[in-house]
């Protein structure tokens, strides 16, 4: 059995973080979203893993990830040169996957779940495919399925406008060799990818084994801001225990499970976790409070932040209204004027987002 994990494709929801860096980089609770797929797999016993990168962004993801020895595994890196569709990325690792069956598991996606009860399933049922659904309220986003009451899956759409069903593709998928055969059979969609859906939809439509399970835990497609935030809320609430390696002085209070990287210096603070804070970051006189990420590297001065994520290098100066709700950038600077604004003056990138939030709109402390 080998892995097959997705990172190459382009970031475009999550611009404009990434515009440069990979979105499968972007840390939730201060670890990237790809290296959890990493360990679920190598978890389950698969350390064969091949990792499909793009040109943009894939010398990132094989500098940070390294060549799976952290993980207990092998990686081997597959360049896709255009994100010319999941079953398009298949087909590029052909010389990796060989005549293995293996589990194809989307960079971007984070699932509570063991792997091993669908791998089971999978091996146990000689499936040619196993895929995994999730109810959800917003099913036009995914590729959606139409399953009997067995879980035998009857049709399979990609992001249908009308949706006959609001059971959403997982991104996790089992597969025998067959799916090769699969996609050497279909055509490019209308948006010009080639679909995994329309290959899974083949071997159904020609009689091969498929069948579904549903998720039982949380599922999150990490490709927008607030599904960031929520992810960065579910693994921060599951993090162990506090455990503190910088500094902290007798004037800060921390409270709850707050984990704290070396070399980092906590002046004069009130910390409630859970929070999670990197190394060699800087923060005095603020109040940092539940459900935030702070990369390494980050200073937050005379400020207050909550439910956030503040990536590496980033500043925060001075600032008097909290910060809620809110991811940003690397090496990011966000700092006062010196007296009180008569003006506002940005430098902002591309499709960047400033929400000024109104009295009526503030959230309540
Ligand atoms: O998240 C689940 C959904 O993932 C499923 O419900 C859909 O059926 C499936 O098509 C997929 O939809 P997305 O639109 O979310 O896929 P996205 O383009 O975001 O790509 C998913 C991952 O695969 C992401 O890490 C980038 C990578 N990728 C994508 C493409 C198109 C590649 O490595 N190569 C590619 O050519």
């Amino acid at each position: 059995m080998k892995a097959l994990i997705l990172s190459g494709g382009k970031g475009t929801r999550l611009r404009p973080l990434t515009y440069t860096g990979a979105k499968q980089l972007v840390p939730v609770a201060n670890k990237p979203i790809l290296w959890y797929g990493i360990e679920a797999i190598a978890k389950a016993g698969i350390t064969d893993i091949g990792i499909i990168i793009s040109p943009e962004t894939g010398e990132e993801i094989k500098t940070v990830t390294g060549n799976g020895e952290n993980f207990g595994a092998q990686i081997t890196y597959i360049l896709q040169s255009e994100p010319l569709g999941l079953a398009h990325a298949v087909k590029t690792a052909a010389d990796f996957l060989q005549t293995s069956p293996f589990v194809m598991y989307l960079g971007d996606n984070l699932i509570q779940d063991d792997l091993e009860q669908f791998l089971d399933h999978f091996q146990a049922k000689s499936l040619d495919s196993l895929i995994l659904l999730r109810r959800v309220p917003n099913p036009s986003a995914f590729g959606v399925a139409t399953v009997d009451d067995q879980g035998k899956v009857l049709a399979l759409v990609e992001k249908p406008e009308h949706p006959p069903s609001n059971l959403a593709l997982v991104g996790l998928y089992f597969f025998a060799p067959t799916i090769h055969q699969a996609i050497a059979n279909i055509e490019p969609s209308a948006r010009g990818e080639l679909e995994i859906t329309d290959a899974i939809q083949y071997l159904i439509s020609h009689g091969y084994g498929v069948e579904s399970l549903q998720l039982e835990g949380w599922w999150l497609d990490t490709g927008k801001k607030d599904d960031l935030l929520a992810a960065n809320q579910i693994i921060l609430d599951s993090l162990v225990e506090k455990n503190i390696q910088g500094t902290v002085d007798e004037q800060s209070k921390i409270s709850g499970r707050v984990t704290i990287g070396p070399h980092s210096q906590i002046i004069n603070s009130v910390i409630r976790g859970p929070v999670a804070i990197g190394s060699n970051c800087h923060l005095e006189n603020c109040f940092i409070g539940p459900y935030s990420s702070i990369a390494d590297g980050v200073k937050i001065r005379d400020a207050d932040l909550e439910h956030s994520v503040v990536l590496q290098g980033a500043s925060i100066v001075a600032i008097q209204q909290r910060i809620v709700d809110s991811v940003i950038g690397k090496n990011a600077k966000i700092f006062p004027a010196p007296c009180r604004p008569q003006a506002l003056r940005f430098l902002i990138g591309n499709d960047s987002q400033v929400e000024l939030i109104g009295p009526s709109s503030y959230p309540q402390d």
